[in-house]
């Protein structure tokens, strides 16, 4: 086994209206071997800065971010709405990306009915403020049994809580005017891994799997007992899958 003097970067962007504490058990499992970043979205956490409103201006803040913090050539993780941005990232800046990690999210475009639920959920939004994500989302997030986990209800929903209104409405937007991104998944030509929580209702693991199949030499994991925040719910077997896939890139790397 080589022992190397730089660890690799390992970059995970987190999904909508969350931030990046959302990684907590990920960056303490893997900072021994990796250099771990978890980036703030422009508006969401402690970033400062204004929220875009379209997925090319958040990988664009992803961008902005490699540069603040010297980063070459990372592998990048993106969780759901991270997951749109980091596919973004790849089809804007690929000699970035090293290795490729899809969780929980999907490739194509809002339907008609996504993009009427964006503009509700935007009106909802301006008439009961973060408190409507507070009470709907953790339905969306977690399956049935972690729905039920009153303390990953409390942490998903002080996590949502903390976001800033007008950054969860450019978000809104973004994600409901984002183009269908199918088409890159044939041409990635780097190590990619696709993860879903077994009970993710909203990017269902049927979708992930057919993304999985349109990506040349790319692995699935599913995360049983997990909903849509898989990495949350489950976060033991999510790290195995992780180690697993990152593990076999070192190993590739060492060849
Ligand atoms: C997310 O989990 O990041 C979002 O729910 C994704 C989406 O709404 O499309």
């Amino acid at each position: 086994m080589i022992k190397r003097k730089h660890k690799t970067p390992l970059v995970l962007v987190h999904g909508f209206p969350l931030d990046s504490s959302m990684w907590a058990a990920q960056k303490n499992q893997f900072r021994k071997k990796f250099k771990v970043f978890c980036p703030d979205l422009p508006g969401f956490g402690k970033s400062e800065k204004g929220a875009p409103k379209t997925i090319e201006g958040f990988a664009r803040g992803v961008k902005a971010y490699f540069a603040e913090e010297k980063i070459e050539r990372a592998i990048i993780a993106g969780f759901s709405m991270g997951g749109y941005v980091v596919q973004a990232f790849y089809e804007m800046y690929p000699k970035l990306v090293e290795g490729l990690i899809l969780v929980d999210t999907r490739a194509v475009a809002d339907s008609a009915e996504g993009k009427a639920g964006r503009n509700n959920a935007i009106r909802s939004l301006g008439s009961e403020g973060m408190e409507y994500f507070a009470e709907t989302m953790p339905r969306r997030l977690l399956s049935k049994k972690g729905i039920e986990d009153r303390k990953l209800v409390r942490d998903v929903r002080k996590i949502i809580m903390r976001q800033k209104d007008e950054s969860v409405k450019n978000a809104l937007i973004a994600m409901r005017d984002r183009k269908d991104r199918s088409g890159l998944l044939l041409g990635i030509d780097i190590p990619a891994l696709f993860i879903c929580g077994a009970e993710d209702g909203f990017t269902p693991p049927e979708e992930m799997i057919s993304m999985a199949n349109l990506t040349k030499g790319a692995s699935f994991s599913m995360i049983k007992g997990a909903g849509h925040v898989s990495n949350m719910e489950n976060p033991a077997d999510f790290n195995l899958a992780l180690e697993d896939f990152l593990s076999g890139f070192e190993r590739r790397k060492d060849e």
